[in-house]
């Protein structure tokens, strides 16, 4: 709790999200030391959004990255990254929004997913027109069920697909193995061998047909754990790591990573004894998880979350607890970090004195 104090919280206004530097820092060393250098390091940066975050990144020897959207993309090369993967399906208005990105850095090796033998010719059709040549990795499914083409000869068909395709190379297989999340360590390490595994032997059977997979990226916060074990998995791609949230931190309980991002809340309303109300709701931490959406830091354990608005969070506290104040700080780390950054515009930077020395934009917030 007292790492996360800020001494000159009376300055900052809440609601407000919190990065701490040092904790930044610890888990860009922390990951660097598990991964044996940044060589195979591809980090998601959907989890941070944010150009300061992706400069310490940068200094500390991350050359590589992954992102969602667009807007993400275009704020990494604004910074000089020069590998980008796109790990979304681009599809309609934004090939056109990928199109112009490489045509805006020639020699940017961007990079997009697919799964599917249209989107593959539409993309194929945008770069001819646009006299470009674009890198297209196939998103394979190994058991998340969310998009991925299926393992196997489906993959065969459109790697062939994609290397045969004017204005396109393909560069690999992509494999987000957003399944593996089971609070049981062994069930985990099954779980994310099992998925690679697929993909390894997909990109043996890719290669047997005639077709060079160069590489193969995988993996998300739990399933890297396991997977940058792994000889044949060339890059892996988590992107939680960077500030943590209780979300993955009370399932992969050894995990080394600290908690970097909170939100700053003041009590606003204490009308009734055991009830107290805080000025973060929805618009603050977000709420797509099951409740509770954060983890309160001195709240006791067994507090109770009555009801949550857009700017309202109303608590019941246990019996015998000494009742807060209006105006009273309560820390609190978000459940999914990555959704509640992309509320906000700017955050609170505090450095290793905890003090809030300056504020950060949330550079790539949206799409
Ligand atoms: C395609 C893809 N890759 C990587 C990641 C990073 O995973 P994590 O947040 O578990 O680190 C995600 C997370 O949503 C993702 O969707």
């Amino acid at each position: 709790m007292d790492e996360y104090l800020v001494k000159n919280a009376d300055e900052i206004p809440t609601p407000a999200l919190l990065v701490y530097k040092e904790a930044v820092a610890h888990n860009i060393k922390t990951i660097g030391e598990m991964m044996g250098g940044y060589e195979r390091l591809r980090p998601h940066i959907k989890t941070h959004k944010m150009a300061q975050v992706a400069k310490m990144e940068m200094a500390a020897g991350i050359d590589k990255f992954k992102c969602a959207t667009p807007k993400e993309a275009a704020m990494l090369a604004a910074l000089g990254a020069a590998d980008i993967l796109i790990s979304y399906h681009m599809v309609g208005a934004n090939i056109g929004r990928v199109v112009d990105l490489k045509k805006s850095y020639p020699a940017l090796d961007l990079k997009v997913i697919a799964d599917d033998a249209n989107n593959i010719q539409a993309l194929s059709d945008a770069c001819v027109q646009a006299d470009l040549i674009l890198g297209v990795m196939l998103d394979l499914n190994t058991g998340m069920d969310r998009t991925g083409a299926p393992v196997g000869e489906p993959a065969v068909v459109l790697a062939t697909q994609i290397h045969d395709a004017p204005g396109l190379t393909f560069e690999g297989l992509h494999v987000y193995d957003g399944h593996v999340g089971n609070p049981d360590a062994d069930q985990r390490k099954e779980t994310a061998l099992d998925s690679i595994g697929q993909a390894i032997e997909t990109r043996r059977l890719i290669a047997e047909s005639g077709v060079a997979v160069p590489k193969l990226v995988a993996s998300g916060s739990p399933g890297f754990e396991h997977t940058r074990l792994v000889d044949e998995v060339d890059e892996v791609s988590p992107g939680t790591w960077i500030f943590w949230d209780t979300g993955y931190g009370d399932q992969l309980v050894d995990s080394p990573f600290r908690w970097a991002a909170l939100v700053l809340s003041r009590v606003i309303s204490t009308t009734q004894d055991d009830l107290m109300t805080l000025d973060a709701g929805s618009k603050s931490i977000a709420p797509d998880t099951p409740e509770p959406h954060f983890r309160g830091l001195g709240l006791p354990d067994n507090v109770t979350f009555v009801r949550r608005n857009e700017e309202h969070q109303l608590l019941r506290l246990p019996q015998g607890t000494p009742r807060p104040n209006v105006g009273d700080t309560f820390y609190l780390v978000p459940r999914h970090v990555c959704t509640t950054v992309n509320l906000w515009d700017d955050v609170y930077v505090i450095d290793e004195n905890g003090q809030f020395v300056e504020t950060w934009s949330v550079d790539a917030r949206g799409h």
